[in-house]
């Protein structure tokens, strides 16, 4: 078999980018290891920056997003009973789409089906030849036997545990990585949201985060300790410890119900240099992984997608390589302003185990700081609505 891109994994990075080449005629095919229900079994953050509401209107994907989707024009961040309010609109010219990651997924999947592009599931043992050549190609199993996929170029949408990134010899490949002393437990219950905006809460019990998907489905988060087991946790301890971490009037104001899906996720800050070898090129989270306090996963991902696929489209339309060229370069100049915000949010917010009464007192100033600072509001609403690519 062949096609112009092999696009190695199905998950929003890979399916944004097939459905961008798709519409300008540019063929590809999609391996991925899980089947379509697994993949959308997934939960993830569900902020939406503008850049990629722009990618998914341009890959004529975002009927329902506008129909359903919820503008937030602002978030809380408290520390005890103390709140700072970040006014997006006013600081950085616009708003954010509360959005779920997998609703992101699964209008893309719709999308790629009615457009009868191809998408190969439950794929094994994928290896990516000759990505330093002018004739790269993958191999992989399906149903037991083995195939061949010739391609122009390979775009590596495997996420962190893929295969993509470690193709790339380690001689030339560098990766940095900070892994954090805690996790966040995450519930998501059909319950209507405490506020109407996300609230960020740092208290001297750990962080939490309240979160919504649509004003009847709630998510929410508390930082916990890596040794937590889900099952540990009843529903009612974790509502309890939820009241005591955000400011009183929201835990007076939280309704609480049954959850539907429970779990623990590690934070690890991780990237890696280059995001391109050859004919290769990595993208989303194959690349590079951040701690969720503000919900730069698929937003990192998404301008990885834009760079790409422009690059792509100047080789085929214009038979200019530069975009593929300057991918990496481009990508990750991005990629670094983003981890920083994440690691400043996450650093700013949690209780670390180490930490002393001098990192304390450094956060509470930086928070008193922001309270007050026009300038500091803008430089978080700026990051948080996102970069521009
Ligand atoms: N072969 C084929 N597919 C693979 C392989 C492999 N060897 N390894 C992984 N995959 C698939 C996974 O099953 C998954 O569906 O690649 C997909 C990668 O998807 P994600 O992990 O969701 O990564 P990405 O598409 O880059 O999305 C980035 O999603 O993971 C979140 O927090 C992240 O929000 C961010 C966004
Ligand atoms: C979520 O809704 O799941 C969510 C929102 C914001 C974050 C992280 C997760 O920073």
């Amino acid at each position: 078999m062949r096609t112009q891109v092999a696009i190695i994994g199905g998950g929003p990075s890979g399916l944004l980018l097939g459905q961008l080449l798709h519409r300008k005629g540019i063929d590809a095919v999609i391996l991925e290891r899980q089947t379509k229900a697994h993949v959308l079994s997934r939960i993830r953050a569900g902020v939406l920056e503008q850049g990629l509401v722009d990618l998914m209107r341009e890959a004529g994907v975002s009927a329902r997003l506008e129909r359903e989707a919820l503008l937030h024009d602002g978030t809380i961040l408290s520390y005890d009973n103390d709140q700072v309010h970040i006014d997006f609109r006013k600081h950085a010219g616009s708003a954010v789409t509360v959005y779920g990651q997998t609703e992101v997924t699964r209008d893309l999947y719709e999308a790629r089906e009615a457009a009868g592009a191809q998408t190969i599931f439950q794929v094994e043992g994928v290896e990516i030849h000759g990505a330093d050549s002018d004739a790269p190609y993958v191999t992989y199993v399906k149903d037991g036997s083995e195939q061949r996929l010739d391609c122009d170029f390979v775009a590596g949408c495997d996420g962190f545990h893929g295969v993509s990134r470690k193709t790339i010899p380690e001689s030339v490949r560098t990766e940095y990585e900070k892994v954090y002393p805690f996790g966040w437990l995450g519930i998501l219950s059909e319950t209507p949201p405490v506020n109407h905006e996300l609230i960020y809460a740092s208290s001297s019990r750990g962080f939490a985060l309240c979160s919504m998907r649509n004003p009847h489905l709630s998510r929410y988060y508390l930082q916990c300790s890596l040794s937590d087991k889900v099952e540990s946790w009843s529903d009612e301890a974790f509502w309890d410890e939820l009241r005591r971490r955000i400011p009183q009037e929201a835990a007076e104001a939280l309704v609480t119900g049954p959850s539907i899906e429970k779990s623990i996720a590690p934070l690890r800050s991780f990237v890696t240099e280059p995001m391109r070898w050859g004919r290769l090129f990595l993208c989303g989270d194959a690349a590079h992984i951040v701690p969720p306090t503000g919900a730069k996963g698929l937003n990192s991902a998404a301008s990885d997608v834009h760079y790409l696929y422009h690059g792509l489209l100047s080789h085929y339309q214009d038979k200019d390589d530069e975009g593929i060229e300057r991918y990496s370069e481009k990508a990750l100049a991005r990629v670094w302003k983003v981890e920083r915000f994440s690691w400043w949010m996450t650093s700013l917010l949690h209780r670390f185990p180490e930490q002393t009464e001098f990192d304390l007192k450094m956060q509470q100033a930086e928070i008193a700081y922001l309270s007050e600072s026009d300038v500091a509001q803008a430089a978080l609403a700026r990051n948080y609505v996102g970069l521009p690519y």
